[in-house]
């Protein structure tokens, strides 16, 4: 496995094998390792498996940990080289923006619930670095965990609409063995926050498991087991989508994603499930 750092380089190594891109922000973790060795896969023995690391600045708001995210490089390119990565890609800000650098807009319609309201120009800073990465490395598939599941959906959507010759794959989410989403954020949690966090797996399980057709009731219900079994966590969104649309839901006629961000103090843990539709 080599690592590469800039621009040209990364540019030059197109040798005409099938390529497969997994983007990340490094302090990776065994989800990601799943991730990676399931790209491994899609590429074969002969094609090329690309991880990027790259925390990219213009996807973090005012506030927000861009400063204290973790960076842990050695570890990150020693869990890439055993899960089967050919290249490591980590670029310097430099190297990928420049001061008139333009931003892609995501599509407004998929930003207006879950994570959109409350993270303006997260999802532009998401899109237009992935854009970059798409020229820079020019991939035939590149692979998204669907714990962010909106983030998949804008990009999926993007990359239709500029009609970027890539594939897109989710993947689905790495889990700890009592139910908690696995996530670069987890770190953060204290052992009190750690130990209440599977609530909100369980909570998403309730909602999914519940029968009535009404999404608020089952909202309701999901909620009660957040504030009862996760006292330190506070509730930023709990809804249910339309998986295609990400726009609200009052009824569950059509395939749902029921999607929540839970705060521990500064910690944002989010998670999903998928429900389908009642018949
Ligand atoms: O999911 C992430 O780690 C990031 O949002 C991504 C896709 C690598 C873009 O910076």
């Amino acid at each position: 496995m080599i690592v590469i750092d800039n621009a040209k380089d990364m540019r030059s190594r197109d040798n005409g094998k099938p390529c497969v891109l997994v983007p990340t922000m490094g302090a990776l973790h065994a989800g990601h390792g799943k991730l990676i060795s399931y790209g491994r896969r899609l590429a074969g023995k002969s094609g090329s498996l690309i991880v990027s690391i790259f925390i990219n600045p213009t996807q973090f708001g005012p506030g927000e940990d861009f400063e204290a995210y973790p960076r842990t490089l050695d570890e990150d390119c020693s869990l890439c080289a055993a899960a089967g990565a050919d290249i490591v890609f980590h670029p310097s800000v430099a190297e990928i923006y420049h001061e008139d650098s333009p931003e892609i807009t995501a599509d407004t319609k998929l930003i207006k619930t879950l994570c959109g309201p409350t993270r303006p120009g997260h999802f532009d800073g998401v899109c237009t670095v992935v854009k970059k990465l798409f020229e820079l490395i020019k991939p035939d598939i590149a692979v998204f965990g669907k714990k962010d599941y909106q983030q998949l959906a804008v990009i999926s959507r993007m990359t239709r609409e500029l009609k970027l010759p890539v594939r897109i794959i989710g993947a689905e989410t790495v889990r700890e063995a009592d139910g908690l989403a696995m996530s670069s954020r987890n770190r953060y949690l204290d052992a009190e926050q750690r130990a209440q966090a599977p609530a909100i797996r369980k909570a998403l399980l309730k909602l999914k498991k519940d029968t009535t057709p009404e999404t608020s009731a089952r909202i309701k219900e999901a909620g009660d087991i957040i504030a009862r079994e996760a006292p330190l966590g506070t509730i930023t969104y709990l809804q249910v989508v339309d998986r295609g649309t990400m726009q609200e839901m009052q009824t569950i006629d059509r395939p749902a994603l029921a999607a929540t961000a839970v705060c521990f103090g500064k910690t944002r843990l989010i998670d999903n499930i998928e429900i389908d539709a009642i018949t």
